[in-house]
């Protein structure tokens, strides 16, 4: 190790108020100057850590995008989640497979690309998609295919041939994407120009905290990240009178099959976010704010902290706001490759440097937190609509949406349909209208199945449609409003084979720590490969449906009910489907396929 790295390695310990939160950027500093995490990179950082060697290797063995030997001068991630595999990744990785003459985890042997098969990107919108080294790439179909494996051969930091991607983005709507038109992102000056920080300056200059709370709770904002919670009611929690720091949190941990909504804000309209942490800290008395960001969002933390620069350089962030006497420090802290860290325990965990484990709720964060201290953790999008709150005030932002749930949503629209893309829209929005905005199921088809909020939501028939989209009313029709991610599967899907995708997911990605979730969506998914072989029996439907029953509800956190919901939902929706598979070995669309030949 170097002395360069000892001073930069310092530089960062400073950002933390415990060392060993400088976990996650010290194994990143480490394999961005070395490629990979040797085993004297570990010792080194355990030293600067003050840690045992051990617990530095169990993060590096927890987060799945640090290496432990060399590899590729590139990586090449090629995305076979459900959404991806819907627009067809499978027969994408197999092209690449056969091209690259390498299987997932391997170095081509010149040593130019490591293949990675990797869970969704939460870039759905352009399935099927890969990430070479930090740039998303996608659709990958007939010629930039080609393309992109030429570019995993090149050196890295040539001219690339596969173009920007160009999905379907609103880009007029009434809260969170006007300032989405500009590919390059919207900065500082622009955004000042269009009322940026208007809301800020008068939160800061005229209001008191509480009035702040009231506002929010009054708007009805709920949490947009998945749980619904009112963001209101959640910061009024966190306690007025005491001696420890208080933190903000965001939950920029995008990871949620089917969703890709946080990655535009970051990436385009960042000074929202930082304009709603502003009013968000100030209303809860904090003085210090991390933002945790995907590892995979290589574009989206280099925005952000451009954007991060530019406020502080302009007396947005920093000591003494705009002269109001506030404070208000933000640090941006990259995960690695843990969908598991999406949930706001576990993200915490993570960034105090530990693996990514859940903790047991209560207390809740607003309680005993990030270093044990008060702490809210608010997803982008929630932030983001602070803003326009406090700027147009709350009964505007309620007026646009339902009783019980104010203003819009990002809806990310994926998988069949004929223009997958970001549509912000009211709450009140039914599923049938949001489909139809998509351009409806492609080629003529009909529709089968939608997961509406994410792949963890309970599926619903194509007859199930006609449901606003605000979270009371998909709970009161059986599923969850959850991330926002809208999942349209076609005549031509396989329930049997989304489910195996779906259990796949499930099985990666439990962290383990609850014998339930680590054992049951390990059965649940051998299960299905299983049946998906060809060797499954009727009496794996109900096996299934019972391992589902005692994962739910059992574990610390509510990842092993996420991957049971699934399971009970497409068996109970398709179960003449899952049986005929079993009886004939095969899914009814690949039977009626052999069965009328073109
Ligand atoms: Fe591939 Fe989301 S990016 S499934």
């Amino acid at each position: 190790m170097t002395p360069a790295l000892d001073a930069k390695a310092n530089e960062i310990l400073l950002r933390y108020e415990q060392p060993k939160a400088a976990m996650l950027p010290l194994l990143w500093l480490v394999q961005e100057n070395q490629g990979y995490v040797s085993a004297e990179a570990e010792a080194w950082v355990g030293r600067m850590l003050g840690v045992a060697r051990s617990h530095v290797r169990e993060a590096v063995s927890f987060y799945n995008m640090f290496h432990t030997k060399p590899v590729g001068r590139r990586e090449l991630r090629v995305c076979t989640s459900l959404p991806c595999l819907l627009r067809g990744a499978g027969e994408l990785m197999d092209r690449i497979r056969e091209t690259l003459k390498i299987g997932p985890g391997e170095t081509t042997p010149g040593g130019e690309v490591l293949l990675t098969e990797v869970e969704c990107l939460c870039a759905c919108e352009i399935a099927p998609m890969a990430q070479l080294d930090e740039r998303y790439v996608g659709p990958l179909e007939g010629p930039s295919v080609d393309s992109i494996i030429r570019d995993s051969l090149t050196q890295p930091g040539r001219p690339e041939s596969t173009p920007e991607p160009e999905p379907y983005l609103s880009t007029d709507g009434p809260v969170l994407s006007t300032h989405f038109k500009d590919p390059g992102g919207t900065w500082l000056d622009d955004y000042l120009t269009d009322d940026g920080y208007v809301a800020a300056r008068k939160v800061l200059t005229s209001m008191t905290p509480q009035d702040v709370i009231d506002e929010v709770t009054s708007a009805n904002l709920r949490g947009l990240g998945g749980a619904g919670f009112p963001a209101g009611r959640k910061w009024s929690f966190v306690p007025k009178e005491t001696d420890k720091p208080k933190y903000l949190v965001v939950n920029a941990d995008e990871g949620e099959p089917g969703t890709f909504k946080d990655r535009y804000i970051l990436e385009r309209d960042p000074h929202a976010l930082l304009e709603g942490m502003l009013i968000a800290a100030f209303a809860i008395g904090s003085h210090k704010a991390y933002v945790y960001i995907r590892g995979e969002y290589f574009r989206s933390a280099k925005r952000l902290q451009r954007a991060i620069d530019e406020a502080t350089g302009k007396g947005w962030l920093g000591q003494d706001i705009q002269g109001t006497g506030f404070d208000l420090d933000v640090v941006i802290h990259r995960g690695a490759g843990a969908y598991i860290c999406g949930e706001e325990t576990a993200l915490l965990t993570s960034l105090e440097g530990g693996k990514g484990f859940p903790r047991l709720k209560p207390p809740f964060p607003a309680i005993s937190g990030l270093f044990q201290c008060p702490t809210i953790v608010n997803n982008v999008e929630t932030l983001a609509c602070v803003p326009f709150i406090l700027r147009n005030g709350a009964e505007h932002f309620a007026r646009i949406g339902t009783e019980r749930q104010g203003g819009t949503r990002l809806f990310c629209v994926c998988g069949h349909v004929v223009r997958p893309g970001v549509y912000e829209e009211p709450v009140s929005i039914t599923l049938r209208e949001l489909i139809e905005k998509a351009g409806g199921v492609r080629d003529g088809n009909r529709l089968k199945a939608v997961i509406p909020g994410g792949i963890s939501a309970k599926i619903l028939a194509a007859d199930e449609i006609d449901v606003a989209m605000d979270f009371d009313s998909l709970k009161a029709a059986g599923t969850m409003a959850g991330s926002g991610g809208v999942i349209v599967m076609d005549e031509t899907t396989s329930m049997v084979q989304a489910l195996d995708s779906a259990a796949r997911f499930f099985a990666d990605e439990s962290c383990g720590q609850c014998s339930p979730c680590r054992e049951g969506t390990g059965w649940v998914h051998r299960i299905l490969r299983r049946i998906i072989d060809g060797q499954g029996s009727l009496r794996d439907l109900d096996e299934l449906l019972a391992i589902a029953g005692d994962m739910e509800g059992n574990t610390i956190c509510v990842f092993a009910d996420a991957a049971a919901w699934p399971v009970q939902s497409y068996i109970t929706k398709f179960r003449d489907e899952f049986e005929e598979y079993i009886r004939s070995g095969r899914s009814t669309e690949q039977k009626e396929t052999a069965e009328c030949p073109a």
